[in-house]
């Protein structure tokens, strides 16, 4: 891919998928500003990449904060070309019964709403860009049952997000696609002993991913290979999405 010239805004780029796909489309020629609530470990990865880099507290549960960040995109380089929303995550849920307010609003929040914030802040200068595109990274829980219902609803919402902004924003000439990754080797399985080994055998691809295989999804969709793709939301999953085959019928 070639982002020579263009300017990236990256939500969660201090770890794991975020950090991945910053130092991607850094790799392929952009600036990248990389947006994350762990300053600390975004300054560090902006450190490393070097000055086509720069890193900004962000926390996209403020929108105050979501806007500064992409002011901090405009005023460090002049504009803003790609956003990629990666920033989410989940938190162990209890089952829909026990399930309180407090925590579907929260996962809701992180992992839609503050997408949507990001977009919002985005949108002026995105109009501005001569081949804008926006990237959201979701999960394979968004597209069928794997539990976590407040997170999974919520990465549901990100895809029918995706389509309405694609037709809105269509005429604009800006771009709007959905990632959505099966299982992926980052910090959050630490805790989880054993469970990536667990997982594994169910991806017909025979590995969990890596966030290097996502960040290829999301630099692709960014990129003007995909000139004619908007509103879709493209599985990135070993296979798993593919089918039961191997579950129901494993003599097959
Ligand atoms: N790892 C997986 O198996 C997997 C699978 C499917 C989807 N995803 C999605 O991919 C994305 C990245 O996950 P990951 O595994 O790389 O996690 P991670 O914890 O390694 O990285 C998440 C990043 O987001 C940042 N972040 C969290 N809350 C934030 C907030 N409120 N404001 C700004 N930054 C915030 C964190 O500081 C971190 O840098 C998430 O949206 C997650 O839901 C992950």
């Amino acid at each position: 891919m070639n982002f020579d010239g263009r300017v990236a805004l990256v939500t969660g780029a201090a770890h794991g998928i975020g950090a991945a796909t910053a130092r991607r489309l850094h790799d392929d020629g952009a600036t990248v500003v990389l947006a994350d609530r762990d300053a600390d470990a975004a300054g560090a990865l902006a450190g490393d990449l070097g000055p086509r880099a720069r890193a900004t507290a962000c926390d996209i549960h403020d929108r105050e904060s979501v806007d500064a960040a992409v002011g901090t995109a405009r005023a460090a380089f002049g504009r803003l070309d790609l956003l990629v929303t990666v920033a989410g995550g989940s938190i162990p849920t209890p089952d829909p019964e026990q399930l309180t307010d407090e925590t579907w609003e929260q996962l809701v929040d992180l992992n839609l709403t503050g997408t949507m914030r990001c977009v919002r802040a985005a949108l002026p200068s995105l109009r501005e860009s001569p081949r804008p595109a926006v990237v959201m990274v979701s999960s394979v829980n968004g597209l069928a049952a794997f539990g976590d219902e407040p997170y999974s609803a919520a990465k549901a919402g990100l895809s029918v997000l995706a389509k309405n902004y694609a037709v809105r924003y269509g005429p604009d000439g800006i771009r709007f696609n959905v990632v959505a990754p099966g299982t992926v080797r980052t910090r959050v399985w630490d805790s989880q002993d054993g469970a990536l080994e667990r997982l594994t055998p169910f991806y017909p691809l025979g590995r969990v991913g890596e966030p290097e295989d996502i960040a290829a999804a999301v630099a692709f969709l960014a990129s003007d290979d995909a000139a004619w793709i908007t509103g879709v939301t493209l599985p990135v999953d070993g296979g798993i999405l593919a089918g039961p085959l191997r579950t129901m019928f494993p003599e097959r």
